[in-house]
């Protein structure tokens, strides 16, 4: 104990023991243990970087940038139907074979939202309000179903909020599924820091931590044993996608598909931006390796450019929906030595905190740091990867903001817009304003169908079609 209060002296983080001698033993002992979990020099060479330096340096120059390549959609000028064909074949086989793990990112603040509880628990379907962790279990059960065999579901929380995630899937009865099969684990933390790359104190016991990044994932996998778990079970294929996305296909055949026929490590959907200032990533390639270029770092002249047709150049958005090679994420998660550890970014936060005087401050502006890893920065370790297109209206709603764009009420006329789109397709056509959005609220289980083909079979068997009319549910038929 002395020598770690020593260490953190030696290494200017002595602060963080500024009130021990003020608390119980087994707050002392609670400090300890956090204490020892932190790697100070890891602190010290991200604040000389990050806060200090000129911040994160990609290996690239955006001079080397060129657009992504991708498999676009099969109707698409340059889709090639007979290989989503193919693909579509390949995925099913692998969902039958059990080879496929559902894996959703849970751990984030949601600040942006300001919802009170964890993210997953937002009611979010227009008539039952069924949460976002409910309509992913019903699409899991509904593809287990459909191919015999039970897909298993990781999903990670983070200090914030693992076990107010964990009693709601109690409570619920884990929405139908079994048990056994849906297994939690909290992702890593790192600590919060001042300016100086001082360790913050949210009490005078407590080191403030923040989760660290939704690239905490990979890490997240190994170190809960869940890669080996995965192993065990036959399972070679992880399905990720993030907690605000209803719209999100949790386990897509085609996509499958093409991730074994590439036998890629990590694979990719995209939708094509829809104007040049469009808020997300943009896939690329810098010298020949994948990298995934946040809408700030892509410069205007490269966002606006547009190609002999007239189309943008640097099209293609990330919406954070991948497949990983479980032994990829093993080595990554691993990260044996600095080459193979994704990189940290920074975030400029209001982080509340006990200053060295006993003080407790609540910011009112950003006065501190959190380190994060980005999922997508995984991409550049791949030896082998591929970029799939998916329609956004398939694929990506976001419930990011409280109210405007990506928000519940945007996510809300997605999916009834979805829903109509999917009964016209069955002749049922009802009546929508110019954008697709019906007039009235009703609503379509995952459970009864979870895609346009699904719904059109199970539709056309009915013998008895209900009427489509305001609060309508189709459920388990
Ligand atoms: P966002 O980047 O939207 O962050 O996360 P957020 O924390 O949910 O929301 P804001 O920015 O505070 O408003 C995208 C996805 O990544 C997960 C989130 O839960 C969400 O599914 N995530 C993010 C994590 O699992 N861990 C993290 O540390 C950060």
């Amino acid at each position: 104990m002395i020598d770690l209060i020593q260490h953190y002296k030696e290494k200017g983080q002595g602060q963080v023991f500024a009130h021990f001698d003020t608390l119980s033993e087994d707050a002392q002992a609670s400090l300890i243990q956090q204490a020892e979990q932190i790697d100070l020099d890891e602190i010290a060479a991200l604040t000389k970087t990050l806060i200090k330096g000129s911040g994160y340096k990609p290996s690239y120059s955006v001079d080397d940038l060129t657009p992504g390549s991708y498999h676009p959609l099969p109707e698409k000028k340059n889709g090639n139907p007979s290989l989503w064909k193919e693909a579509k074949a390949k995925g099913e086989s692998a969902l039958r074979a059990g080879r496929v793990a559902a894996f959703t990112v849970a751990g984030g603040q949601g600040t942006r939202l300001g919802y009170d509880g964890p993210k997953g628990t937002f009611p979010v379907t227009p008539v039952r309000g069924a949460s976002l962790f409910e309509v992913f279990a019903e699409k899991i059960r509904a593809s287990s179903r459909l191919f015999g065999k039970t897909i298993p579901w990781y999903i990670m929380t983070s200090v914030i909020n693992h076990e107010a995630t964990v009693s709601f899937f109690e409570e619920n009865a884990y929405f139908g599924l079994e048990k056994e099969r849906v297994h939690f684990f909290s992702q890593g933390t790192m600590p919060a820091v001042d300016a100086d790359g001082k360790i913050l104190l949210s009490d005078a016991g407590t080191i403030a931590v923040s989760p660290d990044g939704h690239g905490g994932a990979l890490r997240g996998l190994y170190r809960s044993g869940a890669t080996l778990q995965m192993e065990a079970d036959g399972i070679d294929i992880i399905s990720y996608f993030q907690v605000d996305n209803p719209l999100v296909r949790c386990i897509d055949p085609a996509f499958i598909g093409f991730h074994i026929i590439e036998k890629s490590q990590v694979s990719s959907k995209t939708v094509l931006k829809a104007y040049p200032e469009e808020k997300v990533g943009v896939f690329c390639e810098a010298n020949g390796a994948p990298v995934v270029i946040e809408y700030s770092d892509l410069p205007e002249r490269l966002a606006v450019e547009a190609d002999d047709d007239g189309d943008l150049r640097f099209a293609a958005g990330s919406i954070a929906i991948h497949l990983f090679d479980r032994e990829f994420v093993r080595v990554i998660g691993k990260g044996k030595d600095n080459s193979q550890q994704l990189p940290f970014h920074l975030a400029h936060k209001k982080i509340p905190h006990i200053t060295h005087d006993g003080e407790q401050v609540e910011p009112s502006s950003p006065n501190g740091y959190k380190f994060e890893m980005f999922v997508f920065d995984a991409l550049p370790f791949a030896e082998r990867s591929v970029t799939i297109e998916t329609a956004r209206q398939d694929d990506f709603s976001p419930v990011k903001n409280a109210t405007g764009v990506d928000s519940a009420d945007s996510c809300r006329d997605d999916q009834l817009r979805q829903f109509a789109r999917w009964l016209s397709a069955a002749n049922e056509a009802i009546e929508t304003d110019e954008t697709g959005l019906p007039n009235f609220s009703f609503e379509i289980s995952p459970l009864f169908a979870d895609t346009e083909t699904r719904f059109l079979r199970k539709w056309q068997a009915l013998e008895e079609k209900p009427p489509i009319t305001e609060g309508v549910i189709l459920s388990n038929i």
